[in-house]
């Protein structure tokens, strides 16, 4: 009798426990959906590839008041371990990315020896929360910055400067061109004390390609990498690495598009650079829009001039963002790159072109004649996946 009330009380002990269990489990469920975040911040990734105008899109974000901007953090990671392939670097890059974004700089004491100055960080100049309070007393967080004016004045500054930076901002962006599987940010997508938005950013293949003939130099290493050489730089002759760089993009958008889990909704936005240049002011508000941020008079004015400025021809460093005609720059593929050369591309990217609406050229006569446009209108696309499309 005794014992079998004391089994009672044990099955009954066991029921309340297991009802206690699955309302928290149901409740938790209910509560916090797939993308639930801790965090207040936003945290953007620009994907994109070599000379597909993404410092320029990158410099649109850092010269935004609320924005710390970094381009190409990762670089360090690629060049510390460059008998690796992309594939494997894939892993430590994304690692370094989180750290970045969670401003944890502490990341890079695996990559750069001695941390003393801000200038031991790839491309720190570029970065307007570098050359302004709290990092550098030179420049007004609300100024637009000058990479050249900052470089001579701001490299001096503690590396902890960095650090210290990032945190005294809502929205942390970061460019990246070392990503080339979208699956891979994943975890980063699902990490709660992330709030992580992706923009990936494409441009005309053929454009592309010249633009690389340019910086030839620049990138052989960086091809090493993506073709798996150990270490062996590679000039691109034969279009390969735009072959790897044509797959992603095909890679990225698909999974967004038709494969994508629900932690991906409202978190992927597809740019065509070209859609950037032709009317700028549309498309960053819609980036702006993206993540939540406001475009200001002074912006506005110093958007104009940048994409109205002097000739191409006039950039000296590779990596540079100078004032030009961004429109009327976008198309100069056509006039330098051999109609030969605009076969091979189209061959080597065919599925990336038809994908994202660059239509082929079939002749010389068609290269040449500027009327004809070879760039889909953009309406023609459902390019991003924003929140207020997002069927339940
Ligand atoms: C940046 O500052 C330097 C030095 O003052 C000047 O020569 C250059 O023209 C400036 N660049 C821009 C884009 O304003
Ligand atoms: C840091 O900057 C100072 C001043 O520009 C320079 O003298 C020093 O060599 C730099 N240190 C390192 C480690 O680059
Ligand atoms: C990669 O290069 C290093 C140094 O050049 C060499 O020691 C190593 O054997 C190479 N590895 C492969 C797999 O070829
Ligand atoms: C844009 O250019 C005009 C004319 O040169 C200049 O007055 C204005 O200050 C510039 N705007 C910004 C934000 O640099
Ligand atoms: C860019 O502008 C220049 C001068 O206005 C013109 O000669 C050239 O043909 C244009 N280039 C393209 C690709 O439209």
């Amino acid at each position: 009798m005794v014992r079998f009330r004391a089994v009672n009380v044990v099955i009954a002990g066991f029921f309340i426990f297991q009802t206690i269990f699955l309302l928290l489990i149901y409740s938790r469920h209910t509560v916090l959906p797939d993308t639930e975040t801790k965090t207040d911040k936003v945290h953007l990734l620009i994907v994109s590839s070599w000379r597909s105008g993404s410092s320029f899109i990158g410099q649109i974000f850092s010269q935004h008041p609320d924005v710390f901007y970094l381009m190409e953090p990762a670089w360090h990671v690629w060049m510390s371990m460059f008998q690796n392939s992309a594939k494997v670097l894939h892993m430590a890059v994304r690692d370094l990315i989180r750290s970045v974004f969670l401003c944890d700089m502490s990341v890079f004491d695996a990559y750069i020896p001695e941390k003393n100055n801000i200038s031991e960080l790839f491309q720190w100049p570029v970065s307007r929360a570098l050359c302004s309070y709290p990092a550098c007393s030179h420049f007004d967080r609300e100024d637009i910055t000058n990479e050249t004016m900052c470089k001579i004045v701001c490299g001096h500054n503690p590396f902890s400067k960095i650090e210290e930076s990032c945190n005294t901002y809502s929205h942390i962006v970061l460019k990246e061109v070392r990503f080339f599987d979208l699956k891979v940010l994943y975890p980063l997508l699902t990490d709660p004390s992330l709030n992580l938005k992706i923009i990936h950013l494409v441009r005309d293949p053929r454009a592309v390609a010249k633009s690389r003939e340019r910086t030839v130099k620049a990138l052989t290493r960086d091809n090493g990498i993506v073709l798996n050489t150990n270490g062996t730089k590679v000039d691109d002759v034969k279009y390969d690495v735009m072959r790897e760089i044509c797959r992603s993009h095909i890679q990225m958008y698909e999974t967004a598009m038709d494969k994508a889990p629900s932690f991906l909704k409202g978190r992927y936005m597809l740019v065509r650079y070209e859609d950037v240049v032709r009317d700028p002011l549309r498309e960053i508000n819609q980036m702006y829009d993206f993540v939540n941020l406001k475009l200001t008079a002074k912006l506005k004015s110093w958007i104009y001039n940048i994409t109205h400025g002097a000739s191409p021809g006039s950039k000296k460093e590779a990596f540079l963002t100078t004032s030009r005609d961004a429109a009327n720059v976008s198309q100069a593929w056509r006039k330098d790159l051999s109609f030969q050369k605009i076969q091979k591309i189209q061959t080597v990217c065919k599925g990336a072109m038809n994908l994202l609406g660059y239509q082929f050229i079939d002749n010389e006569k068609e290269q040449n004649d500027m009327s004809m446009d070879f760039v889909l209108p953009r309406r023609h696309y459902q390019f991003s996946w924003l929140p207020d499309k997002e069927k339940k």
